[in-house]
């Protein structure tokens, strides 16, 4: 039995991964729903999904919550400015618990790019790399779902505005990244 854990699997990329794996057959005992507000994993609760109430700035929350994981899916936060300090906490927690291998939900081309998102990104990777387990970095790309407020300003007045130029965009659904 492989016990698989989800960070922030009550946002939109976590509660993706947790339905991907629910989808692939995976027993709902076997995963652990590492959220930081029960009540919004309700759902997952009354599916049977473990529900570990573990916020990133708790790191006894968290070696609680990552006791008796083998594989985790750390989602990044979405708090800018905060992020390394609280992915340290949560591969500090799984370091202890001795979780075998951590994906991470980085960005696309962390090692490079200008975007300055990409430093903590670079620093959680870092940390990764040295966390004693096996990693697995998810560059993930846009979500498609990002662009949809902009459906119905560029129907309106038919065209689509953005800061890219003549460069592509190599996006995916949460849902894909989430199977991913
Ligand atoms: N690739 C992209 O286009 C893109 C765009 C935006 C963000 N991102 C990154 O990808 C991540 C996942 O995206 P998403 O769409 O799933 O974001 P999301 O829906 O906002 O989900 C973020 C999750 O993190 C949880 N969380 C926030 N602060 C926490 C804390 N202090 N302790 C524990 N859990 C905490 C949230 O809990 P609650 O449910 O309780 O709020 C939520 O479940 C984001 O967090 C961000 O790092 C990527």
């Amino acid at each position: 039995m492989t016990t698989y854990a989800v960070t922030g699997a009550t946002g939109g990329l976590g509660a993706a991964a947790v339905a991907a794996l629910r989808t692939k057959g995976v027993p709902a005992s076997d995963i652990v729903a590492v959220v930081r507000d029960a009540a919004k994993a309700e759902s997952l609760a009354a599916d049977g999904v473990v529900v570990r109430v573990a916020p990133y700035e708790d790191p006894d929350a968290l070696a609680a919550a990552l006791t008796g994981v083998d594989r985790l899916l750390l989602v990044s936060s979405p708090t800018i400015g905060q992020r390394t300090a609280q992915h340290t906490n949560v591969i500090s927690a799984a370091a202890a618990a001795g979780v075998a291998v951590i994906a991470y939900t980085s960005l696309v081309n962390a090692p490079d790019s200008p975007l300055g998102l990409a430093d903590e990104h670079r620093e959680t990777e870092a940390l990764l790399a040295d966390f004693g387990g096996d990693h697995i970095l998810l560059r993930n790309g846009w979500y498609w779902e990002n662009f949809l407020a902009n459906v119905e300003p560029a129907s309106a007045n038919g065209a689509l505005l953005g800061a890219a130029g003549t460069g592509r965009v190599a996006g995916a659904a949460r849902a894909e990244l989430g199977e991913a």
